[in-house]
């Protein structure tokens, strides 16, 4: 338990995967700037893909207009060609800039297949600050409590740079891929310290192979084992789980959905 006075992380567990989806897009709306164009921040993977899909819902609708939004993606895998359909750009294509009209210009992901990784990392930072900084971004979770592509042992201060997939990523990654082979060893990813810099951060994780690493996320103390406890750091991050997600909690963490874990 924190002590009074810090950050509170709020936590609901959604009954289904539509109201999981509807509750993390109202999070997503509600944090977006009304006087000038909003900055995204993107997740792939699995977990957020709904999300997307209620956004583009809504916009369909008229009720958001997010064509004017620039994104930035949270990490890409290096050793793929451009274009590779495996790569993070085409699913950030894909799930997000054709589903909500947004110009590709002004969506970022890292360019895993640049020849100086360490420049690129850089004007990355470069190009995220001078975008005026993420608004919101949506966030997944390793089962091993990466955020991004920081793994166990990232530095909760790390800025985007060149990094290594664990072998627990490798294999959950696999199922994209034909062959676990060609899973791609290596990133470039945001660093933590880069995703504490959002302004709002909307995590969203769904199924049993989530539970223990969000229960070490939201109870244990911070520590770069877990990266994903840096959140706790965080004043503005809300966190949206299914019941098998949310399984591994201690009852007083799951009494706190709703209102908010201390
Ligand atoms: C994706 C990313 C990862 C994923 C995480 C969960 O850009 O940075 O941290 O969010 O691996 O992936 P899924 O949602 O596929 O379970």
């Amino acid at each position: 338990m924190r002590a009074p006075g810090t950050p509170t992380i709020r936590l609901t567990i959604a009954r289904s995967p539509h109201e999981l989806a509807t509750l993390a897009a109202d999070a997503v709306v509600e944090a977006l700037p009304g006087d000038r164009a909003p900055v995204l921040g993107v997740a792939t993977g699995s977990s957020p893909s709904g999300v997307y899909v209620e956004l583009a819902r809504r916009q369909a609708a008229g009720e958001i207009d997010l064509r004017d939004a620039s994104a930035f993606a949270l990490d890409e895998y290096v050793g793929l060609p451009d274009g590779d359909p495996h790569s993070y750009r085409a699913v950030v294509d894909e799930q997000v800039v054709v589903p909500l009209g947004l110009d590709p210009a002004r969506v970022h992901v890292p360019h895993g297949s640049a020849a100086d990784l360490a420049a690129e990392a850089a004007s990355y930072e470069r190009r995220i600050s001078e975008a005026g900084g993420v608004d919101v971004q949506i966030l997944g979770i390793g089962r091993n409590g990466h955020i991004a592509f920081n793994e166990p042992g990232s530095a909760l201060d790390s800025r985007t740079r060149e990094a290594e997939l664990a072998p627990e990523t490798i294999a959950d990654n696999a199922r994209f891929f034909d062959n676990p082979d060609q899973v791609p060893r290596r990133c470039v990813t945001q660093g933590v310290g880069t995703i504490l810099d959002a302004r709002r951060i909307v995590l969203v994780a769904q199924g049993e192979a989530k539970a223990d690493a969000l229960a070490h996320a939201l109870e244990d103390a911070v520590s770069p084992a877990w990266p994903a406890t840096a959140l706790q750091q965080h004043a503005d991050v809300i966190v949206i789980v299914d019941e098998a997600a949310a399984s591994s909690l201690t009852p007083e963490a799951r009494a706190a959905a709703g209102v908010g874990i201390r």
